[in-house]
């Protein structure tokens, strides 16, 4: 598949990016405006972020040296992990190298094989990698489906009750936008004393909740939310990654146990003083936040007046659904030729046969950036007959929410597309 792409010059990944400005890159010497970004508050180009990056690299050196276990801890990580606990509402956090490790290093370090993990299908590849790591006893739901997570887990229960319960979902999901029904899983708490809950607010965090601190501070069910785990490769300008708890002897345990955290090098000094520097402006000017959400009440209206299919998404990550995957691939190329720049997500990352161009949005996007962006959506949709009116049953991609399960390697995952 890769090959064929390549061949008809519609290949969308791994494009070189010679410069950035945040809302604009610079591709193949043509300045475009970015829409799959991350960088949700556009920190990254915040001139009072750079300078403490720049200023933490010039006082701690550029690597870090070590693991944090041995020779690589930092005062620096330490003063981020407290402030990283206050600001999701919990007592401790962990710190990691990347948002990846975290998952792969908590998740597989928490549990033994006697355990469940009830795990929504959606979840990004880095927790069914700590799922797998862990040998405990994997058990997906439907996608956002509180009902369904209750049946699993209350059969698993039945077959076994001795171990501990987790149960995984993001906060916001990376690829669809739709926000995790958090008040209703949490609710199974009731029913389930033992079971504990496993947020991943990659996408929540700076996002969603009062002044970006998370979806279940958007809840207001931060105390039931077991642990929060978050990434500094999105809204925090960063790369880096964390687990957050009240529980202390957990976290103790996991900062002796995780292996990625024991063997891996730890996080620069300059991408841990990039996240606190972007707590600071969160601080000072939660207008940020507020900015965003204007922006995508914007957009999702201007794609409802298009007419494109967007699925349940109510946040800055909004998918325009394609269907086929060549579809979506000749979507992204005439988007790049009009000077827009976003990606197809395909099969894994989303469900077969339902591939989306995943657009986001960022705080920083300029009025006319978006009313820009609107009016070539707007054209190429009418070209690529991808509007509602156009399908023939759009329905089907509205109810389905099934992966295949003989994907090995989990939702979000390369591999596939890559064998195929
Ligand atoms: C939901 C989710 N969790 C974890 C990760 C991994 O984070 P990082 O890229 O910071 O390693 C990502 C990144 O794509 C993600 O979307």
């Amino acid at each position: 598949m890769v090959q064929d792409a390549k061949e008809q010059g519609i290949y969308p990944y791994f494009r070189p990016i010679d410069r950035s400005w945040g809302t604009e890159v610079e591709v193949l010497g043509r300045r475009l405006i970015m829409i799959g970004s991350n960088d949700y508050l556009g920190f990254t180009h915040d001139p009072r972020i750079i300078e403490a990056t720049a200023k933490a690299a010039l006082r701690w050196g550029s690597g870090p040296g070590g693991s944090r276990f041995l020779c690589g801890n930092l005062t620096l990580h330490e003063a981020l992990e407290s402030r990283l606990a206050t600001f999701v509402g919990k007592k401790k956090a962990v710190v990691h190298a990347t948002g990846f490790t975290t998952n792969l290093g908590a998740i597989a370090c928490m549990l033994t094989p006697q355990d469940i993990i009830v795990c929504d299908r959606e979840n990004h590849a880095s927790i069914f990698e700590g799922c797998q790591a862990s040998r405990a006893r994997l058990i997906p739901f439907a996608h956002n489906d509180a009902a369904a997570a209750e049946r699993k887990l209350a059969t698993a229960v039945q077959k076994n009750s001795t171990g501990v319960q987790l149960l995984i979902t993001e906060g916001v999901f990376s690829m669809s936008g739709d926000m995790a029904p958090l008040d209703e899983l949490v609710k199974l708490k009731d029913t389930y004393s033992d079971l504990l809950i496993y947020l991943d607010d990659a996408h929540g965090l700076g996002v969603m909740g009062q002044g970006g601190r998370g979806t279940a501070a958007h809840f207001g069910l931060t105390a039931q939310v077991d642990f929060i785990m978050g990434t500094f490769s999105k809204a925090l300008a960063s790369i880096g990654g964390f687990i957050a708890a009240d529980d202390e002897d957990v976290l103790e345990y996991l900062r002796h146990h995780s292996k990625p955290l024991i063997f891996s090098a730890a996080l620069p000094a300059s991408n841990a003083a990039t996240v606190l520097a972007c707590l600071d402006v969160l601080d000072e000017d939660p207008g940020r936040v507020t900015r965003l959400w204007d922006i995508t009440r914007r957009v999702h209206q201007g794609y409802q007046e298009i007419g494109v299919i967007t699925k349940h998404s109510q946040t800055p990550i909004i998918p325009i659904y394609m269907g086929a995957e060549d579809k979506a691939f000749a979507f992204a190329k005439d988007m790049f030729d009009h000077g827009v720049f976003a990606l197809p997500a395909i099969y894994p990352a989303v469900p077969r046969g339902q591939a989306v161009i995943r657009t986001a949005f960022m705080s920083t996007h300029k009025k006319s950036q978006i009313d820009y962006v609107l009016e070539v959506i707007q054209k190429l949709a009418k070209k690529h007959r991808i509007r509602a009116c156009d399908l023939r049953e759009p329905e089907s991609f509205l109810e389905g929410d099934e992966f295949s399960a003989k994907n090995p390697s989990g939702p979000g995952s390369a591999v596939s597309m890559v064998n195929e």
